[in-house]
């Protein structure tokens, strides 16, 4: 009854009466009252006036799904949605929630993670209340091959969400494969993580850590992240936000699925490669080599031009690629 009372006061200009209100719910207007206080608990201002009732003053800039469901411009993507205040890992969450049946499509929202995952093992660990982290479910019909450019498709729908926020104030890149960097410095990291049996995907989950409003990061990347906010010193709706992401998720993932490879997205994702036609560090296991990037190919590789002029595909996963002189 909390979110429908909600979306009442939302729909309303002015007061609405508590006994309104106790009429339509067929409630007390004690459950009304109690209802109204844990929204106040939950961040919504409420004003209050006897003999007039109950105006929603404003919003919270929270994640629940009140605030984030009615943005939603999709078909599937977010359309099953979980909030959790505080939990482990967004990631570990949504596993368990497709082994729990939980459908294609389905967003796992955190506000606060205990133990984030960030690539090669490390840790991600971000204020709560500022950012966006959150698991999106697939239970796609592919094969296993191909699961690995789901994570490039994730990075191409963030960095156009971050550029419809970012207007002209800045623009948003990603670095190859999946990082998306604004003003050089990394506002978005992302981690695709695969259940499987023999060679059948069970569910796959892309875990997402969007720094908003974010404006201090742990020492160890201080000098290699940023923020929406710290690059436009504006705040930003997160809510919007994750509604946008999965508006263009949807839009990219479903040309994907048509061939199961980028060929119908190359020249969209390029336009988005910072790395393109820089000079990079690869970091191989034999050392490392400064070449230029040339382009994605339609199977999510890196085409790279050697100092010899020859030109050769570098995988994700087996390289890491640098600028030359520093992160991109
Ligand atoms: C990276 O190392 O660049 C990837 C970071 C991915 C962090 C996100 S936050 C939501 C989801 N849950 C996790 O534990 N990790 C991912």
């Amino acid at each position: 009854m909390k979110e429908q009372i909600l979306q009442w006061l939302k729909q309303q200009d002015g007061y609405v009466s508590g006994q309104a209100l106790c009429e339509h719910f067929g409630v007390s207007r004690t459950a009304v009252w109690k209802q109204i206080q844990a929204l106040k608990k939950d961040g919504y201002v409420i004003d209050s006036v006897s003999n007039k009732g109950y105006k929603l003053i404003s919003s919270p800039d929270a994640l629940f799904g009140e605030e984030v469901l009615p943005r939603l411009h999709t078909a599937w993507a977010g359309r099953h949605y979980y909030y959790y205040a505080q939990t482990d890992s967004t990631n570990i969450r949504a596993k368990q929630l497709a082994e729990e049946g939980a459908p294609h499509g389905s967003l796992v929202v955190a506000e606060k993670q205990t133990a984030g995952r960030g690539r090669r093992g490390r840790t991600w660990v971000i204020p709560e209340g500022e950012s966006i982290t959150m698991s999106l479910l697939l239970k796609p019909e592919m094969e296993l091959i191909n699961a690995s450019m789901l994570t490039l498709v994730a990075a191409m729908a963030i960095a156009d969400a971050v550029r419809r926020a970012l207007g002209d104030a800045a623009t948003c890149y990603i670095k190859w494969p999946n990082d998306i960097v604004v003003n050089g410095k990394k506002i978005c990291g992302i981690l695709t993580e695969m259940t499987t049996e023999a060679d059948y995907i069970n569910s796959i989950v892309i875990g997402i850590g969007l720094n908003v409003n974010t404006t201090t990061f742990d020492p160890a990347v201080r000098d290699v992240a940023t923020s929406l906010r710290l690059e436009t010193g504006r705040c930003y709706s997160r809510s919007q936000l994750i509604a946008d992401v999965m508006e263009a998720f949807e839009h990219y993932y479903d040309i994907f699925m048509q061939t199961q490879d980028l060929s119908a997205l190359t020249d969209a994702y390029n336009a988005m490669l910072i790395n393109c036609g820089r000079q990079v560090r690869v970091i191989e296991q034999d050392g490392e080599h400064i070449v230029t990037a040339r382009s994605v190919t339609r199977t999510g590789g890196l085409l790279v031009e050697n100092a010899d002029g020859t030109e050769r595909e570098i995988i994700s996963g087996e390289v890491s690629v640098r600028g030359v002189l520093g992160y991109v």
